[in-house]
């Protein structure tokens, strides 16, 4: 028994040596260390060998197998280490992985080439916070408590005097409180309204502009907005501007361009009209000045708000601008 176990050994012992694949290993785990193995069943004749030679041959027999059980974890150890190295090798090897580049949001990218054409017509650009007061949204534009245009802005309320601005229009009392004219101002940014449907999402951006400056008329707002236009779509691309009504100027107009989603015939973009709503504008009111100090007989301004999300659709011919905010990587990886 003695010997046939230390024979057993040096044949495991040899077998293991001359593994060189990391398949061969689960194998020899089977014919020598499973449970219907060599040495499982050597240990199984210690039943036959005499009672005094029992303890020294049951002791010998659980050495032989603690040693070949080792230098089996041992073997099974090194080929995991190299096979460690080996990967780190081939990964040298291969070429590299390609990261995607990120791109800005299309309506950050249409937002910036509006800033970037006002700049070109020597407005300043100014931000102001997203939570704003009631008295800036509202009654510094001359709508007091209670007046039913603040019916017309759907806001969130944050507390009773504080709002997620419905517009970009406070800048314009922010701005003009704490300067003198002439002033020339663009303020870009994220407003809120309680509005979703095809052309109206809940958080939208705007860029408000206003000019202030003696002699200032309604002609040199159509002449920056035409400008603005020209710049931003094609020469030619129709424009009209609509009579309205916004507390905060005298005279007012919204201005529309043509639907270029379907050339003017009318789609369900622009409500069969053939036209689509970019901006409110006008003539600052005379009440806003003089709630900023300034003298309405010698000063004069124009004001106007656009909407980026409008823009954006149609320069890229989008027919829902909730699509923006889908965050749908097919979508947006398109501009
Ligand atoms: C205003 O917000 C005025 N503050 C604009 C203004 C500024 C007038 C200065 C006079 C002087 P209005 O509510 O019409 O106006 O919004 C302006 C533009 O924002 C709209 O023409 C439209 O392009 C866009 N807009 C309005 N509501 C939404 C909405 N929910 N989602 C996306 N765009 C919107």
């Amino acid at each position: 028994m003695e010997v046939e176990l230390k024979r057993l050994e040096q044949e495991a012992e040899s077998a293991l040596a001359e593994i060189s694949r990391v398949d061969d290993l689960e194998p020899f785990r089977v014919k020598f260390l499973g449970r219907k193995g060599l040495l499982s069943s050597a240990m199984r004749q210690l039943g036959q060998v005499s009672p005094e030679d029992r303890p020294r041959l049951g002791q010998l027999a659980n050495e032989v197998k603690q040693r070949v059980e080792q230098s089996f974890e041992e073997k099974k150890a090194a080929f995991v280490d190299s096979a460690a190295i080996n990967r780190s090798v081939e990964d040298l090897s291969l070429p590299g992985r390609i990261l995607p580049f990120g791109k800005l949001h299309p309506v950050t990218q249409v937002m910036e080439e509006i800033c970037a054409i006002f700049e070109g017509m020597g407005f300043a650009v100014a931000e102001g916070p997203d939570v704003e007061l009631d008295h800036y949204n509202f009654a510094a534009l001359n709508i007091p408590e209670h007046h039913p245009a603040r019916d017309m802005h759907d806001t969130f309320y944050v507390s009773e005097s504080i709002l997620l601005r419905t517009h970009t229009s406070p800048m314009q009392a922010r701005i003009m409180e704490s300067q003198d004219p002439p002033l020339r101002y663009i303020a870009p940014g994220k407003v809120y309204r309680c509005d979703s449907d095809i052309t109206h999402t809940p958080m939208f951006h705007q860029v408000e502009g206003f000019l202030v400056d003696r002699r200032v008329s309604f002609a040199d707002l159509k002449g920056v907005l035409t400008t603005f236009t020209q710049r931003m779509f094609k020469d030619d691309l129709a424009l009209r501007f609509r009579p309205s009504f916004f507390p905060f100027t005298e005279p007012s107009a919204e201005v529309d361009i043509a639907c270029v989603i379907c050339g003017g015939s009318g789609c369900r973009v622009c409500k069969r009209t053939g036209w689509l709503e970019i901006l409110g504008a006008g003539l600052i009111d005379p009440e806003v000045l003089k709630m900023v100090g300034y003298d309405p007989d010698i000063y004069s301004g124009f004001a106007f708000g656009l909407g980026v999300e409008r823009i954006a659709m149609l320069k890229y011919g989008i027919d829902d601008i909730r699509l923006f905010y889908e965050n749908d990587l097919r979508f947006l990886s398109q501009f």
